[in-house]
Formats: structure tokens, C-alpha cells, sequence
């Protein structure tokens, strides 16, 4: 298994280029199978999980090549000839669950096996079976596999979520683009994968308003056409390196990015004292001299801070100036990181879903372990802090999720490198 050594201490500076979004990737490359036409998605990230997907939709059937260098996926589902989304593939990423939608509404049926476990929780599928049930499909679990079938075809239904959950969100409107009459989703997810999914689904023939917003609205029809569409940029790549010149000092641009994609983290950012810009090409980076403030953060859904930097913001907090609590509302299980950031020196105390982060003055470097996507880069951006050589190991976890980082912030100044494993 490959590792990456930081040694930190150098200030940062130049320019990253983010990439497609891979939570929005992952949401796209589904759509293919509602639809006999060719969808082609263009800015697709160079990711481990977008290769299992690939995997994923060729079980299924679904011609998927990839080209310009991954950059560009053009895929067509033309002749489904498996219904089925194997245990091998689901259980190595929960993404997969997004074929169980648009499978039931082009097909009738669809058997697609539950994830399974996950570090950071439970991750139930309850409100994805809520919404395809109140759209009129049966579904029954045997043997571990969603058993879906939509005798007669699926119907338009008011749907009222609990949460308003990412994954449901995006099951429930792709699914409702192919039902009979309207569909009415209220509590929906408003983050910007789901409006890229919907800009899609509009671009082949879907009739649906209100994407962004907590009311989301469909019009069946009978069939959708191919579409070619532009992934939206990653935001939580984007925040990632928002964090790298606040935690190590100096200035970077972070190129294709938007201030408007990361409302509430960016409003946190700046309480911290860092200088945030819009610029053209994308959003520029810097903290003054001195460390950052201490700032108390709770993750929300869209617009608020995203869970998803949550482990990247606690390595900030760890060398902030004063006593920070960081408050997880949407995983009960996301700290895995803390006792890591503790081998380095910091000090923080874990209370459920809290942890209460005393900055101190600097960290040490020490060899640690990844646990899950974003845990693993948050120990990379504390290295880049500490003093002396940091280890990170099993960073299988982190490519997952991000692009070449040792290049990408090499690039700019750091020291990193990967040490490739047997
Ligand atoms: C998406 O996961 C993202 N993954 C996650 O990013 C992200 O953390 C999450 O949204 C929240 O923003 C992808 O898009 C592939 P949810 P998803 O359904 O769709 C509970 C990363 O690091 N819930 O909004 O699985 C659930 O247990 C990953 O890139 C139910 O209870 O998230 C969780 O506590 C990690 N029942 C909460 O809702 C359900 O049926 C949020 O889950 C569904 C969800």
C-alpha cells in the first residue's frame, strides 16, 4: 500500500487546478441508464471510484469508454442486459446505490445490494426505499439485495423527506423522470451535485424545477434522449486546498473554483482571518503572518459548512489561536481522524458529536494512519504544518477522492512525496 511523506514547514504558492466533481460524477454517470441515447460527461475527475462505477455500469450492460485521459466519459446504455448491482462492487463504494433510481424507472426492476458498513456511519438506505415506494415501486430485501420492481411502471407521488439526504435526493429524481404524472419532492437536498444532476437530466428531455431549493418538482415523460454535459467543479477539493495556505502559510489560486459553491465554509474561513478573493480564473487563498483565529463550526446540509471538510477544518484548528468546537450533525461517526491529529501534537477532546480543538503552537510530525477519504487528507494538511516528517499511510483512501495531491501541492511548494507500496 502506498504512503505520502510530508515534511512541513514551506509556505505555499502558484495555482491548483480543481477538478470535476466527484460526488457529482458519481450522481451523472447513472443517468446513462435512463435513457437508450448516448450521455457523454466531459471534465470528469481521474478517481478510484470513478473507475468502479465504470465497472459498476459495464455489469449492468452499459458501454462506458474512456477517453482524454479519463477527462471525458462517453456512455450509452442501449442494450441493459443485467439488472443486477453485485455485492463486489457495492460494498467497495456506497455511490453505487445512485443505479437503484434510474434502473426501476427504465427498466421496471432493478436488485442492487446494500453497501453495508462504513467508518464514518451507519448510512441507512430508508429514505431512497421511502421515496421509490411512494412512487409505487415494491421493495423487499433478500439476501442482502434491494429487490425493486415497479409492476405497471412508476407513478408521480408527494414525496416529504425526513432529511434532506444527498443520495435519496438524486435516487428519487432520477427515478420520477420517467414516472407517469408529477412528482413533488419537499425537504429535498439542494447541493450543487444535485443541481449539476438536474442541468443533466434537463439536457436530456427531463422536465423538473426547483433544484437548489427544498422543493423540487418533476414531470414524467415517456423517454429521455442523450445529452452532452460538463461535470461541476469539486467543491470539497476546492475547500481542501482553500486550507492548505491557511494552515502553511502563503497564497495559492485555486483555478475553475467558486466562492458561491462553499457559502457556509468560506463565511467560516474568513472568521478565522484568512483572506479569501473571487478572481476570473477562480478563488486566491492567503493568511497573514501569525496564527489563524480559533472559530467554532457545526456541519449542516447545503448551504451550511460541508461534512466533508469537516476533518480538513479540525487539522486547521489544531495550530488556531484559542479553543474551537467542531459540532458533526450529519454522521455520527466522523472523528476517526482526531486520535491521529493527536499523535502529532494536538490537543482535542471528543465528546459524541463534539470535539473541542485547543490550538497549540506547532505540530509534530509522526507516522499515521488513514482511515476513511477525508480523514486521510486532513493528516496531509497538518503535515504540511508540522515540524518534521509526516507518514501517511493506507492513502488508498485518498485517491479515492482526490487527484495526484502530491503533484498538486508539490507543485506549489511543498515537500511531499508518495512512497509506492508492494
Ligand atoms: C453524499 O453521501 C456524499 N457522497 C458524501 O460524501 C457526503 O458526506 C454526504 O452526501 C453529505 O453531504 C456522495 O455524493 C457519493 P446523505 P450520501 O444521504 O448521499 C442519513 C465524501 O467524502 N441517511 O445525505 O450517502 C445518513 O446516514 C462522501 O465524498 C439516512 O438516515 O449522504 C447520514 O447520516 C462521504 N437514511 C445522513 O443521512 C437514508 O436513506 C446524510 O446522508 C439516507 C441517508
Amino acid at each position: 500500500m502506498d504512503s505520502i511523506i510530508v515534511k512541513g514547514g514551506t509556505a505555499l504558492s502558484g495555482q491548483i487546478p480543481i477538478a470535476g466533481a466527484k460526488n457529482a460524477c458519481l450522481a451523472l454517470m447513472p443517468a446513462t441508464l435512463l435513457s437508450d441515447e448516448p450521455l457523454t460527461l466531459t471534465n470528469a475527475p481521474r478517481l478510484s471510484d470513478i473507475k468502479t462505477m465504470t465497472l459498476l455500469l459495464q455489469s449492468l450492460g452499459a458501454e462506458v469508454t474512456s477517453m482524454q485521459g479519463g477527462r471525458v466519459l462517453a456512455m450509452s446504455s442501449h442494450d441493459l442486459n443485467n439488472l443486477t448491482a453485485d455485492y463486489d462492487i457495492v460494498r467497495k463504494m456506497r455511490a453505487s446505490n445512485l443505479v437503484l433510481g434510474p434502473l426501476l424507472a427504465r427498466a421496471g426492476r432493478a436488485v442492487v445490494s446494500l453497501p453495508g458498513g462504513c467508518a464514518i456511519g451507519a448510512r441507512p438506505m430508508d429514505l431512497h426505499i421511502a421515496g421509490l415506494e411512494a412512487l409505487g415501486a415494491e421493495i423487499e430485501l433478500k439476501d442482502g439485495y434491494l429487490h425493486a420492481e415497479a409492476r405497471g411502471g412508476l407513478k408521480g407521488a408527494v414525496i416529504e423527506q425526513r432529511f434532506a439526504s444527498v443520495g435519496a435526493t438524486e435516487n428519487i429524481v432520477m427515478a420520477a423522470t420517467l414516472a407517469k404524472g408529477t412528482t413533488v419532492l419537499k425537504n429535498a437536498a439542494r447541493e450543487p451535485e444535485i443541481v449539476d444532476l438536474v442541468k443533466c437530466l434537463r439536457a436530456m428531455g427531463a422536465q423538473i424545477d426547483g433544484e437548489g431549493t427544498d422543493r423540487i418538482e418533476i414531470q414524467g415523460v415517456d423517454r429521455l434522449g442523450g445529452a452532452t454535459h460538463r461535470v461541476v467543479a469539486d467543491r470539497i477539493e476546492l475547500g481542501t486546498y482553500m486550507i492548505a495556505p491557511a494552515i502553511a502559510g502563503g497564497e495559492l489560486e485555486l483555478i475553475g473554483g467558486s466562492m458561491d459553491l462553499l457559502p457556509g465554509f468560506c463565511e467560516k474561513l474568513q472568521e478565522a482571518g484568512v483572506t479569501i478573493t473571487q478572481t476570473n480564473e477562480g478563488v486566491k487563498v492567503s493568511r497573514a503572518n501569525g496564527r489563524v483565529h480559533a472559530v467554532n463550526v457545526r456541519t449542516e446540509v447545503f448551504p451550511g459548512f460541508p461534512t466533508d471538510l469537516q476533518a480538513q477544518m479540525m487539522a486547521l484548528m489544531c495550530t488556531a489561536d484559542g479553543v474551537s468546537d467542531l459540532e458533526e450533525t450529519i454522521f455520527e461517526n466522523r472523528f476517526m481522524h482526531a486520535p491521529e491529529l493527536m499523535r502529532m501534537g494536538a490537543n482535542i477532546d471528543v465528546h459524541g458529536g463534539h470535539a473541542r480543538v485547543t490550538g497549540v503552537e506547532r505540530l509534530k510530525g509522526a507516522p499515521v494512519m488513514a482511515t476513511d477519504l477525508r480523514a486521510s487528507v486532513s493528516l496531509i494538511l497538518a503535515g504540511l504544518a508540522a515540524e518534521g516528517e509526516t507518514v501517511v499511510n493506507r492513502v488508498y483512501h485518498l485517491d479515492r477522492g482526490y487527484e495526484r495531491v502530491e503533484d498538486k501541492l508539490g507543485a506549489c511548494g511543498a515537500v511531499i512525496e508518495r512512497i509506492k507500496g508492494e
